[in-house]
């Protein structure tokens, strides 16, 4: 195996991103080498590339979703070189630090952030899921969602911007663990929700959705005391979990983007930025069960798919400027690949 590999950096605030050769480094006692095979790009990687959020240093290496191969592993890792992965390699996590993006043929990732890939999803489908898997249950765990599945009876949650990577796979998991799923999304994603597992699926745009969600809730006498916003108005996913709420109640929303400080929120709903936990050991065993537990049961059981649709854009690390740019534009209802 040579010493060095092809990556491409952030050579300085702002960038563009430019391919060059670095070292390739060794693992550490509880970190896996991974050899990349597809990449899926997120909103993060255009924050870090272009404003250089969560960068200390450059030149830096960005990239989260990672399907690809172990080539290597530390003494305290027990899966063997070989095997097929899909791993978040934690680049905001570690500021851009250059050895742990995922946009490079080589990278370092830690033991509790990998699953095992079935032969059955290629490296392209199978990148898609450590963010959206991380993302969603950090956030469905902080609002109250049970690590084991069970069904819920009438209860239900709701997913705001469900036509979005991370509101997408929101609603898978509320469905595995056995709630009733209403979602918002553009009209032409509705159906192919469905299919995901929600129940009903309201058009964010329309003037009246507060009231059609109300509406649709009482007629099928659904309680919806959790929500996660994937994406959209802040204020109006509060506002509609506030309507939802029986009288006394109080109900949680999970916030995935950044959260709006104008949002005026009242004090029956509470909201909280989607993260892991603070304290290390704590986000060590949460990450460790999204992973090695939920995700690589579910993949193995084939229980969750591939969402949204993949597209992939052609032309490996020498296409990151360009698929970023394809991302800032702005998708709907697709996730953007590199396969290197
Ligand atoms: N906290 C974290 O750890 C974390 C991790 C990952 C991502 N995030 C954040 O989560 C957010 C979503 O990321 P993503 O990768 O899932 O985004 P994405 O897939 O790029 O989102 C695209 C989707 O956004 C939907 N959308 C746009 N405007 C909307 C509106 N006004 N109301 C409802 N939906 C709207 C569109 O839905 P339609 O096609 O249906 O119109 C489109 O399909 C981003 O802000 C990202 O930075 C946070």
């Amino acid at each position: 195996m040579s010493t060095t590999h092809q990556a491409a950096i952030v050579p300085q605030k702002g960038g563009p991103l430019a391919v060059v050769q670095r070292e390739t480094p060794t693992p550490a006692p509880n970190e896996l080498l991974i050899q990349v095979h597809a990449v899926a790009l997120n909103p993060v990687d255009i924050y870090q590339r272009d404003m250089g959020m969560f960068i200390q240093d450059y030149p830096a290496v960005l990239g989260s979703d990672v399907g690809g191969i172990v080539v290597k592993t530390g003494s305290s890792v027990t899966l063997a070189p070989g095997t097929r992965v899909t791993a978040f390699a934690s680049a905001f996590m570690h500021k851009g630090s250059p050895n742990y993006g995922a946009l490079q043929r080589y990278v370092l990732v830690s033991e509790e952030m990998v699953a095992v890939l079935p032969e059955s999803y290629s490296f392209a489908e199978g990148c898609v899921f450590p963010m959206a898997a991380l993302t969603s249950w950090n956030g469905w765990l902080w609002a109250g969602v049970p690590r084991e599945a069970s069904s819920k009876g009438k209860e239900g949650v709701l997913v705001w911007g469900a036509g979005s990577s991370m509101g997408s796979f929101a609603v898978q998991g509320a469905k595995l663990a056995g709630y009733i799923v209403y979602a918002t999304a553009s009209p032409q994603h509705h159906e192919y929700l469905k299919g995901l597992g929600a129940s009903r699926v309201f058009d964010y745009k329309s003037g009246d959705v507060l009231e059609e969600i109300v509406d649709a809730a009482k007629e099928d006498g659904l309680i919806i005391k959790i929500g996660y916003h994937a994406t959209g108005s802040q204020q109006l996913s509060v506002d509609v979990m506030d309507a939802l709420r029986g009288d006394g109640e109080k109900v949680k929303l999970a916030i995935a983007p950044m959260v709006d400080a104008s949002v005026k929120v009242p004090e029956s709903v509470e909201t909280a930025f989607v993260s892991p936990p603070e304290d290390l050991e704590a986000r060590h065993e949460q990450c460790a069960w999204i992973f090695k537990t939920w995700l690589q049961e579910k993949l193995a059981a084939r229980q969750v798919v591939v969402s949204p649709k993949i597209k992939v854009v052609e032309g490996g690390l020498e296409s990151a400027n360009k698929a970023l740019d394809e991302l800032k534009a702005g998708v709907s209802g697709v996730k953007l690949v590199l396969e290197l």
